[in-house]
Order: C-alpha cells, then sequence, then structure tokens
C-alpha cells in the first residue's frame, strides 16, 4: 500500500525558520516533522510518495542518507500546485486505495482502524476528522447518520460552521479521486472535496490528540503533547551547577549551567543554556545558546541561534534568514 505526504507548502507561518529548513524537516521532538508520520505508518505501507517543491534538495539529501524503512519516492512540483494538485501529479504512482497525509499534523489516529471503517463504508474517500471547540479557522464538515459527508466549508465563521468537526488532514482515498482534479493548481478541500460528495466521502472521528504544528504555538502544542505521553527524558547532559527542571522536558546532548529550565522545553544536541538563564514552553535548536541572564519563553530559537546576555526572547521564532 502507498501513503501519499503532501509536503511542498512553504510553511510561511513557522518564518525564519522555513527560509533554511523546509517545515517537514523542521525538528519536533528530536526528529523531523516529516518522520513522525512516516514512523507512525501501519506495516502494510510500503511506499512512501512524497509530493514536493519548496526545498526539495534539502529533502532529497534527508533520503538519501536517512533510511525509513520503507521505499521513498520524492515527485517534485515546479510550482506548488496546491493540495489536489499535488496529489494529481504524483498519479502515475496511484493505482489502488492509498493514504493520504497534510505534512505537518500530528495526531494519534489508528490508520488501520480508519482503513476498516473505508472499507466498510465503500465510498471513493474517507477523511479523518477532529471534534474542536472553535472550527472557524479549519475546514469544517456536515455529516448525516451514516457518516456521510453531506458539506464542507473551509475557513467559515464561528457562527455559521455546520458543525464542530474539522478536517484533520489525513485521507483515504480510491485512485478514482485522481479523475475529479483538473491540471494546474488545484486546492482539494476547496475545489475537489465539494464535487465528490455525491460519490461518497465519509467521515471518520477519532479521541486521543491532533495537532496541526504549522504555526509556533501549535508546534510548541505538539512538542508538549508527546512529550507528556513520552515522560521526561535526558540523554548525554553535561552540568554545571544546579538545575531546576520542570517537566515535561527532554534535554539531549545539551550543556547546562546554573539555570531554570521547563515546563515543556526540549534541548536539542550541542545547545547550551547559561548560568542565570530561564526557558520555558520553547525549543532550543542543535547548538543555540541561551547566554547568561537570558530568558526564553514561548520560542523557537532556531540552530546555531544565540539569545544575547540578559535579553528577553518572548513569542518568537529566531533562525537564520
Ligand atoms: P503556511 O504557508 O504556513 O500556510 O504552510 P504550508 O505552505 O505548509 O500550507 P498548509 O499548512 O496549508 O499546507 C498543508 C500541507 O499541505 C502541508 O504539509 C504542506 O506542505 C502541503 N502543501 C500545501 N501546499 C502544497 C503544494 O502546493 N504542493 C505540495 N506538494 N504540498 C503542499
Amino acid at each position: 500500500m502507498k501513503a501519499v505526504i503532501l509536503a511542498g507548502g512553504l510553511g510561511t507561518r513557522l518564518r525564519p525558520l522555513t527560509y533554511r529548513t523546509p517545515k517537514p524537516l523542521v525538528p519536533l521532538v528530536g526528529k523531523p516533522l516529516v518522520r513522525h508520520i512516516i514512523d507512525s505508518l501501519p506495516s502494510r505501507v510500503d511506499t512512501v510518495v512524497l509530493a514536493v517543491s519548496y526545498m526539495k534538495e534539502a529533502l532529497e539529501d534527508y533520503f538519501r542518507v536517512n533510511d525509513c524503512g520503507r521505499k521513498v519516492i520524492l515527485v517534485n512540483e515546479t510550482q506548488p500546485l496546491g493540495t489536489g494538485g499535488a496529489l494529481k501529479n504524483v498519479e502515475e504512482h496511484l493505482d489502488e486505495t492509498f493514504l493520504a497525509f497534510n505534512g505537518d499534523v500530528i495526531c494519534s489516529l489508528d490508520l488501520n482502524a480508519m482503513l476498516h471503517r473505508h472499507r466498510q463504508m465503500g465510498g471513493i474517500g474517507t477523511v479523518a476528522l477532529w471534534e474542536v471547540e472553535d472550527p472557524s479557522p479549519f475546514g469544517v464538515v456536515a455529516l448525516d447518520p451514516t457518516g456521510r459527508i453531506t458539506r464542507f466549508q473551509e475557513k467559515p465563521s464561528r457562527a455559521e460552521a455546520v458543525s464542530n468537526l474539522i478536517n484533520a488532514g489525513t485521507y483515504i482515498f480510491e485512485p478514482e479521486i485522481l479523475d475529479h482534479i483538473g491540471p494546474g493548481v488545484v486546492s482539494l478541500e476547496r475545489e475537489v472535496f465539494p464535487q465528490v460528495l455525491v460519490d461518497g466521502l465519509f467521515g471518520h472521528e477519532f479521541e486521543g490528540y491532533w495537532v496541526d504544528c504549522g504555526t509556533r504555538e501549535s508546534y510548541l502544542k505538539a512538542q508538549e503533547t508527546i512529550m507528556r505521553f513520552q515522560g521526561d527524558r535526558v540523554f548525554d547532559l553535561e552540568i554545571r551547577g544546579k538545575v531546576a527542571l520542570e517537566g515535561p522536558y527532554h534535554l539531549d546532548g545539551a550543556y547546562l549551567e546554573d539555570c531554570q529550565v521547563g515546563p515543556n522545553v526540549y534541548v536539542y544536541p550541542g545547545a547550551e543554556i547559561m548560568s542565570g538563564a530561564i526557558v520555558s514552553n520553547s525549543a532550543i535548536m542543535a547548538g543555540a545558546r541561551v547566554s547568561v541572564g537570558a530568558q526564553v519563553r514561548d520560542s523557537l530559537i532556531g540552530p546555531g541561534q544565540v539569545v544575547p546576555q540578559g535579553s528577553s526572547i518572548i513569542g518568537q521564532i529566531i533562525a537564520e534568514r
């Protein structure tokens, strides 16, 4: 079975981090975002087709040297074709039921259960659905009592939203869906889904967790969710002095002086947190340094970046442009 991962977006909301790193390779809890998806695939998936565009060379380099235990095929778009156009562009690889993923969603969905439901309902596609309090920033669906999707709304106002169920960005499709995608730039959510409702598009609700990691806030929420699930971890740490720790945290190959770390802090290899520094709800990426007396809160400090002595970085993404 094949899985297509849409991994060609610009990742504008994570800039400046995504100027140098395509979003699928941005590290989350120690491994690239896209690896979280690949590692969660059922064993029956033997091939991953990555629909790439923006910074495709970086993705090619990553997959050349990292074995994912599955065949990985990268298919490039000369210009970003949108979520539907990207699927159409990989059509030659798809001849049977396939899985498709937005490349930046982390969730606890049981893909085998979703496949079972897809086969049971027998439609052209099944869309994973997640319940939220405020659906207005998302794609919203209405269901009939059998679970068939009757309507799609993209980012409706809160008052207009037909339900609290949102498109969770994971799909199972029959290859016939590709016949409904025209050439060029096409949006799956806005153009294709409304067209194929008559062919049977079903919803699959699940529980547990779901986070779209496309923004600083949601990235940090995903980090916290995964670290709470995994528990606090410390590897190869060098400490000089007394460190006040509050979980969840993950410290890997870092150097720490007298400082306060946590809650929700991931410190990557080679990073340094110096005397008097306070770090909370943040990721300190490889080789970054939080200098003496600095404060970092609600922030992503990109690889090799230096937070100057005594400064405060709050709610920011710091990275090379
Ligand atoms: P923002 O610019 O911050 O909105 O991020 P994004 O460009 O990743 O867009 P968005 O989060 O809406 O995309 C959802 C998923 O679809 C991500 O995994 C993107 O990589 C992917 N995606 C979006 N547009 C394209 C495209 O034109 N081609 C391909 N191959 N993937 C896309």
